[in-house]
C-alpha cells in the first residue's frame, strides 16, 4: 500500500479515476491529501464528497516559488505521503519538491512524450497532422515534461476529430493508465535507469498464485 498525495488545479477527472481504482480495490492506495492551488477547483469537491483530506495552498500567499513548495512538501509530509501524483496541478515546480520526492512524483500528460510537450497540446496534435497520440505517464524531473517514461497509450487521431473529440478520447486512455502506473509503484516494480522505467515481473509470495491485482488493468 503506497500513500499518496493528489496535486489538482481544475476538474479532477484523473482524480476521480484514482478515487474510483482504490476504491475499487484495483489500486492499492490511499490517498492521504488533495492539494490544490486553486481555491473552488472542482477536483476538491471530488475529494470532499469520498473523504478525502484536502488543502488549499494559494500561490499569493508565498513570496516564490520554492517558498510555495515547502509548503506543498510541509502539508504533503504531514499526511505521511510517499508518492505525489500531479493530476491538472498547473504550476511548474521547484528543486524543493523534486528533491524531497525524488523520482517520486507522477504526472500524467495528454500527448505521446517527447512530442508535444507543454500546454493545449491536443491542439498542437491536431495541428501538426499526426495519425496517432495519446497519454504518458511520467516521473517529473526539473524540466518540462521530460522525465523518464512509466506508462503510455496511444489513440488514432481521425479525419473529423476536433479538439473536444481528441482530448475525450486522450482522457478515457489516461483514466486507465495513471491508476496502473500508481500500481506498479505501489507494488515496487518500478525500477529507473536513467531515462528508461523497466517494470519488474510481479512476484507472488513463495506457495501462492500470482497476485491476480497486477492483471485487472
Ligand atoms: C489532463 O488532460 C492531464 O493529462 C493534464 O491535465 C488534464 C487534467 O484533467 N495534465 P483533469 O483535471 O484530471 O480532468
Amino acid at each position: 500500500m503506497v500513500a499518496i498525495g493528489v496535486l489538482v488545479s481544475g476538474s479532477g477527472t484523473n482524480l476521480q479515476s484514482i478515487i474510483e481504482a482504490v476504491e475499487k480495490g484495483k489500486l492499492d492506495a490511499s490517498i492521504k491529501v488533495v492539494i490544490s492551488n486553486i481555491a473552488d477547483a472542482f477536483a476538491l469537491e471530488r475529494a470532499r464528497k469520498h473523504g478525502i483530506p484536502t488543502a488549499v495552498i494559494r500561490v499569493k500567499d508565498f513570496p516564490e516559488r520554492e517558498a510555495y513548495d515547502a509548503e506543498v512538501v510541509r502539508v504533503l509530509k504531514e499526511h505521511g505521503v510517499e508518492l505525489v501524483a500531479l493530476a491538472g496541478f498547473m504550476r511548474i515546480i521547484s528543486r524543493v519538491l523534486l528533491d524531497a520526492y525524488h523520482m517520486r512524483i507522477m504526472n500524467i500528460h495528454p500527448s505521446l512524450l517527447p512530442s508535444f510537450p507543454g500546454l493545449e497540446v491536443q491542439k498542437a496534435a491536431l495541428d501538426y497532422g499526426v495519425k496517432f497520440s495519446g497519454c504518458t505517464v511520467h516521473f517529473v524531473d526539473g524540466g518540462l515534461d521530460s522525465g523518464p517514461i512509466i506508462i503510455q497509450a496511444v489513440v488514432p487521431v481521425k479525419d473529423e476529430d476536433t479538439v473536444e473529440s481528441l482530448s475525450k478520447r486522450i482522457l478515457a486512455e489516461e483514466h486507465r493508465i495513471y491508476p496502473q502506473a500508481i500500481q506498479l509503484f505501489s507494488e515496487g516494480r518500478l525500477e529507473v535507469r536513467g531515462r528508461r522505467v523497466f517494470v519488474r515481473k510481479s512476484e507472488a509470495p513463495s506457495g501462492t498464485m500470482e497476485n491476480p491485482r497486477a492483471a485487472t488493468f
